[in-house]
């Protein structure tokens, strides 16, 4: 047995959280939950969205499953997910995209991988109001984190018999933070002699991921432009329902789907469980309980690929719980 920490969320996280739970148990999953609630919903009981247990509790159990939490916009509490990151210090935010049988999209055969950098950029949260009229925010970028994120993803291309690297800026406007983040890049790429290294702007990558997403390989990305890039990504492979994520640090690993708390559909037991189910099956893997993890994504893609019992998003008609109970049926 392994202890897992789980973090249900708010907004669709509950819904979609108990469905992957139902899964992973009928699969035989050898997991303990830690059940560590955050989010909107515990700000009135604990004064803060993230209280300290959550961060102890990961520590503790070094990896955790995370549903989406809920950030206010322009107000309040700073985001949990860039608190959680931070303090963890989880630098690779790494986010596989690839195409599922079954799935219709504009493009067949898209697999590529964004490695975002995950603990600084305009994620630092460095922001002030110089007067009524004018705002600033401060992008940090540094040797360090960029020289991690580098290896990360040269390692992850190197491990996983990828071909080809893009370090992706806008190195020709932000010429010193791009510009430093571009170096590092690039003298990672010079120990790699086996992969593949190009450099592509993000205003020229946005435009050929969707006129050409079968050219790109691993991506590199600098905080923010990793998280547009990465809904971009989604929006190529059938939507957030399906785009899978995980933070990772040297010593901890949170899972995580793409997408946020959709507040639009919550309670309405209609969210798409596959986001998090995937995010799952890689936490499977990554605790080594790979026959487990298996079974669940043959029986995931077999579901999807049949087409009989599909969320709204996927052209269905189907509730979340019947989404997952039919992949509950189609377990070996
Ligand atoms: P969102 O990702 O929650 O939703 C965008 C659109 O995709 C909505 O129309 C939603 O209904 C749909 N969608 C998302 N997940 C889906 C699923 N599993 N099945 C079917 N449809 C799905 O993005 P939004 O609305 O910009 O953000 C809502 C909140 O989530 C914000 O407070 C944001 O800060 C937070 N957020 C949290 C994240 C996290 O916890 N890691 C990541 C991204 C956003």
């Amino acid at each position: 047995m392994q202890t897992v920490t789980l973090i249900p969320g708010d907004g669709i996280g509950p819904e979609i959280t108990e469905a992957v739970v139902n899964i992973l148990k009928a699969a035989k999953a050898q997991i303990d939950w830690d059940i560590q609630s955050a989010g909107a919903d515990v700000i009135e009981k604990e004064g803060t969205p993230l209280p300290a247990r959550v961060i102890e509790s990961i520590k503790k159990n070094k990896v955790a499953l995370k549903a989406p939490v809920t950030t206010p916009i322009g107000k309040g509490f700073r985001s949990v997910n860039v608190q959680l990151r931070k303090a963890l210090d989880l630098y690779a935010n790494l986010r596989p995209c690839k195409n599922i049988d079954g799935v219709k999209t504009r493009f067949n055969n898209v697999d590529l991988v964004i490695v975002r950098e995950n603990t600084e950029d305009l994620y630092a949260g460095i922001e002030r109001q110089i007067d009524e009229d004018t705002a600033e925010s401060i992008k940090i970028i540094t040797r360090k984190a960029s020289l991690r994120i580098a290896e990360f993803a040269f390692n992850y291309a190197l491990k996983n018999e990828r071909q080809t690297v893009h370090a992706v800026s806008k190195a020709n406007i932000c010429k010193m933070t791009d510009g430093l983040f571009l170096n590092c890049v690039r003298e990672i790429a010079q120990k790699y002699p086996q992969i593949e290294y190009k450099e592509i702007l993000v205003d020229n990558l946005c435009m050929q991921l969707v006129q050409n997403p079968n050219n790109f390989d691993v991506l590199v990305l600098p905080n923010l432009y990793g998280d547009i890039v990465s809904d971009l990504c989604a929006g190529l492979i059938g939507g957030l329902g399906i785009a899978q994520g995980a933070n990772i640090g040297a010593e901890t690993a949170v899972f995580e789907p793409v997408h946020g708390s959709a507040p639009d559909i919550k309670g309405q037991n209609k969210a798409n469980p596959t986001a998090l189910l995937l995010s799952a099956i890689e936490m499977l893997k990554y605790i080594r309980q790979n026959e487990i993890a298996d079974n669940i994504q043959k029986s995931l893609y077999k579901t999807i690929k049949e087409a009989k019992v599909l969320t709204y998003d996927l052209n269905g008609n189907a509730t979340t719980t019947e989404f997952a109970n039919e992949i509950i049926k189609n377990l070996i």
